[in-house]
């Protein structure tokens, strides 16, 4: 795959980010979720709403050409949305919205970032240094999903010191960040 370029979404991206997180959900999240609450998660919001969250939060899409194959925003202090397409899955896309994400709330100087993960993205999220803080039942189109609550402290560097960091066992190490370090 040749890399995807990451953008401001526009609402006119809204049906083409509808019908991602449509596949995504289908696609990727069989088997984290009872099949009948996969389809109500699946195809519970109209390409209404996703141009109302473009429009009201920080959103991005990462896109091949003209193709849109990864969506994600940030709403307040929360990594809201997170899908990939599953034919771009596995390489990056991800992790490349949610540096941009990690970015522009660090330009907002906000202390944490938080998510509602699903089973499906909780590693994805473990795997951009978020910690678990609880699971949690949440209702959505009339299925109940369980979700995990996460978080990520945002260390900031003063100027010419390092910033402190944590390593997986909460100790304090400086340095650069082994998650933002040579990564794709
Ligand atoms: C979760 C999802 C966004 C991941 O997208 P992706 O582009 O395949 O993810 P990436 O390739 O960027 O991987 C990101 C990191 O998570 C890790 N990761 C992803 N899936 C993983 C899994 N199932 N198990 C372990 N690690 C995983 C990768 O190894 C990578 O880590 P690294 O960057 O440190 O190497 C995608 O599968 C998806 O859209 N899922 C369905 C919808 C969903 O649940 N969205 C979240 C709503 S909260």
């Amino acid at each position: 795959m040749s890399e995807p370029a990451v953008r401001r979404a526009l609402p006119g991206d809204a049906e083409a980010v509808t019908g991602l997180i449509e596949r995504a959900i289908r696609i990727s999240t069989a088997g984290a979720y009872p099949a009948d609450a996969v389809e109500a998660w699946a195809t519970g919001r109209t390409a209404e709403a996703v141009r109302a969250m473009i429009e009201v939060t920080d959103g991005f899409v990462a896109t091949l050409g003209e193709a849109v194959v990864g969506w994600a925003n940030l709403d307040g202090d929360e990594v809201d949305q997170l899908y990939v397409d599953p034919d771009a899955g596995g390489q990056g896309v991800a992790r490349r919205l949610y540096e941009t994400i990690e970015a522009l709330a660090r330009a907002n100087r906000l202390d944490q970032l938080t998510s509602v993960a699903s089973l499906r993205a909780e590693p994805a999220f473990h795997h951009f240094g978020f910690r678990e803080v609880d699971t949690d039942q949440v209702a959505f189109n009339g299925r109940t999903f369980t979700v995990v609550r996460m978080a990520k402290h945002l260390e900031r560097a003063l100027p010419g010191q390092a910033a402190v960091r944590r390593d997986g066992r909460g100790r304090d190490v400086a340095g650069p960040d082994h998650n933002q370090a040579g990564r794709r």
